[in-house]
């Protein structure tokens, strides 16, 4: 097993996740398209920048390292050829913990988000913006939706984005998670498609 090679795969595909998840974000600070009149009209989860940051700007450090590992000198320390790779394929256990933490603080912002519903003008003579729902009511009674006047469509807008962030985020936790398992074969086993010709 070439565990260098499998983390590549696994770096390729959590750039593109941690993309979407910085865009679905920053879509949510735009309700339906628009920009709010106020920051108070819009859903409080989406300043907690769990895409932007914990599935976003975090990953990027694990995704690179991963992307590297194929690549890293296996010629290195202690006159041992593989020893710089298991260092490389160790140090990596290390970021794909950090990528998972970031990718569960998304998924628990997300799922808090869902649960709580969108924020929304129930009362169009006074255009506050409230919380109509509560533990998810909304989820399962679609005659509640209505209570949501301003801006229309919030609510499928605001359930969208923050279930891709959901399903994102439980992604990369697989996907680093699996690199965990990965990193640990690299370390004890070393990369057995060594550069040096050493297989061991
Ligand atoms: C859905 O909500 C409406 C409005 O509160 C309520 O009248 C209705 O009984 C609810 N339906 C279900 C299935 O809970």
């Amino acid at each position: 097993m070439c565990s260098g090679g499998f983390a590549k795969c696994l770096g390729i595909t959590l750039i593109p996740l941690a993309i979407i998840c910085i865009l679905c974000n920053i879509l949510l600070f735009f309700p339906v398209g628009k920009v709010a009149d106020k920051s108070s009209d819009i859903t409080e989860e989406v300043f907690y920048f769990g895409g932007i940051l914990g599935s976003g700007v975090v990953m990027i450090f694990p995704a690179l390292v991963f992307l590297g590992l194929k690549n890293n000198d296996c010629c290195g320390c202690c006159g041992n050829e593989s020893c710089g790779k298991r260092f490389a394929m160790f140090s990596s256990i290390l970021f794909a913990a950090a990528g998972a933490v970031g990718a569960g603080y998304s998924v628990i912002v997300s799922c808090v988000a869902i649960n709580h519903g969108p924020k929304c003008v129930t009362d169009l003579n006074n255009s506050n913006y409230t919380y109509p729902f509560e533990n998810g009511n909304y989820l399962s009674n679609h005659t509640l939706w209505d209570e949501c006047l301003e801006p229309s469509g919030i609510i499928t807008w605001h359930l969208t984005l923050f279930c891709i962030l959901l399903i994102a985020g439980l992604v990369q936790i697989g996907l680093c998670a699996f690199q965990v398992i990965n990193g640990l074969i690299g370390t004890i086993c070393g990369d057995c498609c060594g550069c040096c010709g050493d297989s061991s």
